[in-house]
């Protein structure tokens, strides 16, 4: 890394530390253009297509780029892993096609790791590999509901705190040794290093905490005008928490 390179990362971070703390910068924005969402079968439809919705109504005021993120080009299913998973033989499962597999994407500003019944799959080491290394030189980690339990099962999660589904709880605190896991809180906010990972609790919270996102940094403004459009109701308080466990847990 040349020393200009380097100046401009240490910039970038302590940019984000004062913009995370309520220092305005306006065109601190800027910064995240590109979002890389990660794929796999199983995923929850809203832990993507939430976040998705707030991010392209944002992309009407700068330029926005989304990658969705597989092993393959093959479209991806929210089906189940298995028949037992499906006891009524049911078929409700619309797919996405990837825009990039783990080795074709760029290195997104921001990356998303959504949740869903897949993220448990034994079958997930190379979905794993490219979380644990492009964290490291993205400039935010988002995950949405258990896909802080694939955070974590990709041993990113160490010393950080976060939240997940309150429903799945049990086992996914399981996954996050050395993880707080926070068990009253619509989302969580970790900066106790480069890059940030921010949490939110089960599949709708994923709204509030991408709200929370757009008002930090791309404005309350726009935060307000997407809300709004979108007819949507924010919690802005991530202590709220209707669907809490009453317990804080240290692995
Ligand atoms: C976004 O994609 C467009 C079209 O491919 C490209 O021209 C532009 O450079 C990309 N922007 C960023 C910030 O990567
Ligand atoms: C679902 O399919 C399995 C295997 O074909 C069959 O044994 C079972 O009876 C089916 N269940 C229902 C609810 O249709
Ligand atoms: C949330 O947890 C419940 C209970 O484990 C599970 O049925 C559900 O699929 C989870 N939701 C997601 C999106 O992972
Ligand atoms: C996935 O990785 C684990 C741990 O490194 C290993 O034990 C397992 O055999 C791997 N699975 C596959 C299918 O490669
Ligand atoms: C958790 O932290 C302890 C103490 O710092 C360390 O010995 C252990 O290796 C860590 N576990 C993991 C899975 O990183
Ligand atoms: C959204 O943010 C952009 C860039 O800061 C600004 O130009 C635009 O006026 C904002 N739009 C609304 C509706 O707040
Ligand atoms: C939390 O504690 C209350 C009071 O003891 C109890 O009624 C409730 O079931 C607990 N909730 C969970 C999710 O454990």
């Amino acid at each position: 890394m040349g020393a200009s390179q380097l100046l401009q990362t240490l910039l970038s971070i302590l940019n984000l530390c004062s913009r995370a703390w309520g220092a305005s910068d306006e065109a601190y924005g800027t910064l995240f253009q590109n979002y890389g969402i990660v794929l796999f079968r199983g995923f929850d439809m809203i832990d993507i297509y939430g976040p998705l919705e707030v991010i392209q109504f944002a992309a009407s005021y700068r330029q926005i780029n989304v990658s969705l993120i597989s092993e393959t080009m093959n479209v991806v299913t929210t089906e189940r892993l298995s028949s037992a998973m499906n006891p009524m033989n049911s078929s409700v499962w619309p797919t996405l096609p990837p825009t990039h597999t783990f080795e074709t994407a760029p290195v997104p500003d921001v990356l998303i790791i959504p949740g869903g019944p897949g993220m448990r799959s034994p079958d997930m080491n190379r979905t794993l590999k490219y979380i644990a290394e492009t964290a490291p030189k993205v400039k935010l980690v988002i995950t949405i509901c258990t896909g802080s339990g694939l955070a974590a099962r990709a041993g990113i999660m160490n010393g950080r705190k976060a939240t997940t589904n309150k429903t799945s709880w049990p086992s996914i605190i399981g996954y996050g040794p050395n993880t707080t896991w926070i068990g009253h809180a619509r989302w969580v906010e970790d900066e106790s290093r480069y890059p940030p990972v921010w949490s939110s609790s089960g599949v709708t919270s994923g709204l509030d905490l991408m709200f929370h996102f757009v008002e930090t940094f791309y404005g309350a403004d726009n935060a307000t005008f997407i809300s709004t459009i979108m007819e949507y109701e924010r919690h802005r308080d991530p202590s709220w928490d209707p669907f809490a466990r009453n317990d804080t847990v240290t692995r």
